[in-house]
């Protein structure tokens, strides 16, 4: 049977991290895949979550399964933390733990489906590359509204005309934050117009939570998604905990949904408790059970705020040396473009050639979209990362 299995196609991604780990180049520089770096060129674990796994570790809690909804502290600790303590009442949101962020779009994307069924999801373009896969795999229609513009700032005006076309009741796709891949994010007065046009139009947005924290701070980088809590009736929300809390490998997130309505909402907890059921059952606990350990508790909370505000300066800075290096090398339209941008990625103007170029005579390994992870560089290596894009990029 398993020979008339066609070729799938393979995660580039993936592909690029395998390439990368072949390659024997001592100076090779791995830009690929988002994800945290320090200065040692590791990943750390988090001094708050080494702490509360002691806590938990010595609590010794029974294995015994959980219920469909995962970790019940967690899901409680997660709305006071998006919505805000004194934000959104806790009668209009319900939050269920899911397997990360991917997860949680998963979830909620079925939860679209079995809504209103052939729906039409309108992305970004570009998007996060998982976002078309797990909504076309939920069964659901996928659209494109324009990102960037040619000078690689937001083309809010773009967006907001693509955006006109979305009609009742079909979902719109919006990163909360540092968006990946572009790391170009609308300002607040683009944010405020997507609250108008979906009040007006009665389309509903998914807000993508993956990065908060990593742009202007945790609060701030909430501010947009708080402010649509506050002025639609409907909203999704999926939420990943693999960044700011530096836990990737526990696959912890969790979906959230308001409504006005509260029989819509025990309806919305069932018809999300049914899609975990059938996709995996249960989330994971470990990673919950840490996070809900450190927003319960004061002082681990302001722990991993620190060492969180720690990470997004690191970030800060390696984007400014970056921006202020290819100002020197002669490429400041390159350097304005970086500077706009924020959040652990940005994507360069280069093309899939330039991108080659860089990967093959300066073992700098991007995506041929042109993606870098600004948190994975060591600032020693910057000046080498410069030089190797203003190469490339002729002029
Ligand atoms: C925009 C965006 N959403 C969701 C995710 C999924 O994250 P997780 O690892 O929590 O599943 C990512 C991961 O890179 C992402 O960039």
């Amino acid at each position: 049977m398993l020979e008339l299995l066609p070729a799938p196609p393979v995660d580039p991604l993936w592909e690029l991290t395998a390439a990368y780990g072949a390659d024997d180049r001592p100076e090779r520089l791995n830009l690929v895949l988002g994800v945290y770096r320090d200065e040692a060129g590791t990943t750390p674990v988090m001094r708050a979550v080494r702490e509360a796994e002691i806590v938990l570790a010595d609590r010794s809690a029974s294995k015994e399964y959980r219920g469909l909804s995962g970790n019940t502290a967690f899901n409680r600790a997660m709305l006071r933390t998006v919505l805000g303590a004194g934000g959104t009442p806790a009668d209009r949101a319900t939050a269920i733990q899911t397997v990360a962020g991917t997860g949680a779009l998963r979830l909620l994307a079925d939860l679209v489906r079995h809504t209103r069924p052939g729906t039409t999801v309108w992305i970004s373009d570009p998007a996060y590359v998982n976002h078309r896969p797990i909504m076309e795999a939920a069964g659901l229609r996928v659209r494109t509204y324009r990102w960037v513009g040619a000078d690689g700032h937001h083309d809010a005006a773009g967006m907001l005309e693509d955006l006109g076309q979305a009609g009742r009741d079909e979902v719109v796709l919006l990163q909360g934050c540092c968006h990946n891949p572009t790391g170009v994010d609308p300002s607040g007065r683009t944010w405020a117009d997507l609250a108008d046009l979906a009040g007006r139009n009665g389309w509903v947005p998914l807000v993508d939570l993956a990065y908060h924290g990593l742009g202007d701070g945790l609060e701030a980088d909430l501010a947009p998604t708080r402010m649509l809590a506050e002025r639609l009736p409907e909203l999704l929300i999926a939420v990943s905990c693999s960044k700011n809390f530096g836990l990737y490998a526990d696959r912890t997130g969790c979906a959230i949904v308001l409504s006005p309505s509260a029989r819509a909402l025990r309806h919305v907890d069932t018809a999300l408790q049914n899609a975990a059921r059938t996709l995996y059952s249960m989330p994971p606990e470990h990673g919950a059970a840490i996070v809900a350990t450190i927003l319960e508790d004061d002082v681990l909370r302001a722990s991993w705020q620190a060492e969180l505000d720690t990470m997004r300066d690191r970030i800060r800075a390696n984007r400014a040396d970056l921006t202020t290096r290819l100002a020197d090398l002669g490429r400041p339209a390159l350097a304005a473009v970086l500077a706009g941008q924020q959040g652990m990625f940005s994507t360069l103007p280069l093309g899939e050639e330039q991108m080659l170029r860089l990967r093959g005579e300066f073992a700098i390994y991007g995506t041929t979209t042109g993606r870098i992870n600004i948190a994975g560089i060591q600032a020693e290596r910057i000046p080498c990362l410069a030089r190797g894009i203003a190469a490339v990029s002729g002029g």
